[in-house]
């Protein structure tokens, strides 16, 4: 899709401001491998998008940007309103990127329309909902069992891998390896969203025992919601975790360490006019 006008546009855009004094790093990461995956959610930058109804900022270049950043993979959602990601990125997505491309959605004929032709490496099957801000809980894969199970082997027949979005509770893990899903990933909202100075040892336990499970199980092991700098540490800790799904927190931490270089960059071009 070369000939997607509006992130050439707008990456020519990013690549002639981007200075290293801007915070911008370009090219692969220098750090060591880590055995702990990071997958960059960009659903936040769309969400922006579809605040103007226009072209910028573009989910594509940031997409490239994560990439180019050390991101070992992209995770979109897809939802059934279309509130941010549009089936057109997951198109243009597929076409420039080098990572895998993870769509989350949930298992309905329409999503599955949309998504199978564009043959993402992963679908994350989620459950969702109208009003909700975002995901809330994980998928009841044991009372759904009946509904997943054709999507599953529809999305593994066309060689797509499945992830279950799941609560860090033993049946689910269970059902996941039983609908034979390649990998669950738990939901670590509960343990996100406690307060700051509660004691997390109830939820870690909860995901570290789903994770063990789900490992012995054959299933690969993913986490995330909710994630940011302050609560990542003792998750990531946990050894059969391969990889944390993150949007939210970075997109919005993104918004900040951006902006002194986005208003110096503005100032340049209002300068340049009167010089
Ligand atoms: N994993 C799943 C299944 C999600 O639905 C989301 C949110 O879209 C995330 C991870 C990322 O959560 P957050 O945006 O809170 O980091």
């Amino acid at each position: 899709m070369a000939a997607d006008v509006a992130v050439l546009r707008h990456l020519r855009g990013i690549f002639q401001y981007s200075d290293p004094r801007l915070g911008v790093k370009l090219g692969p990461s220098l750090e060591p491998a880590l055995n702990l995956r990071l997958g960059v959610n960009i659903d936040h930058v769309a969400t922006l998008r579809q605040a103007r109804g226009g072209h910028e900022p573009e989910p594509v270049a940031a997409a490239l940007l994560a990439q180019s950043a050390g991101a070992d993979g992209i995770t979109v959602h897809l939802r059934g309103d279309r509130r941010h990601i549009q089936d057109r990125d997951l198109r243009v997505l597929k076409e420039v990127l080098a990572i895998p491309l993870n769509v989350e959605c949930a298992a309905t004929t329409e999503a599955m329309e949309v998504i199978i032709p564009c043959k993402p490496s992963w679908v994350t099957l989620v459950p969702e909902n109208r009003e909700e801000l975002t995901t809330q809980g994980g998928l009841d894969a044991v009372f759904l069992q009946g509904m997943l199970k054709p999507v599953v082997r529809e999305l593994r027949s066309a060689g797509i891998h499945v992830s279950l979005f799941v609560d860090p509770v033993l049946d689910q893990v269970k059902m996941a390896a039983k609908l034979e899903a390649d990998a669950v990933e738990l939901n670590t909202g509960a343990y996100s969203d406690l307060p700051m100075d509660s004691d997390p040892s109830f939820e870690l336990a909860r995901l570290r025992d789903a994770a063990r499970l789900a490992s012995r199980l054959g299933l690969r092991v993913l986490a995330g919601h909710g994630l940011n700098l302050q609560n990542v540490g003792p998750v990531a800790g946990i050894p059969e975790i391969e990889e944390l799904n993150i949007g939210h927190s970075l997109i919005g931490r993104a918004v900040l360490v951006g902006l002194a270089g986005s208003v110096t960059e503005m100032l340049t071009a209002m300068r340049g006019a009167r010089s």
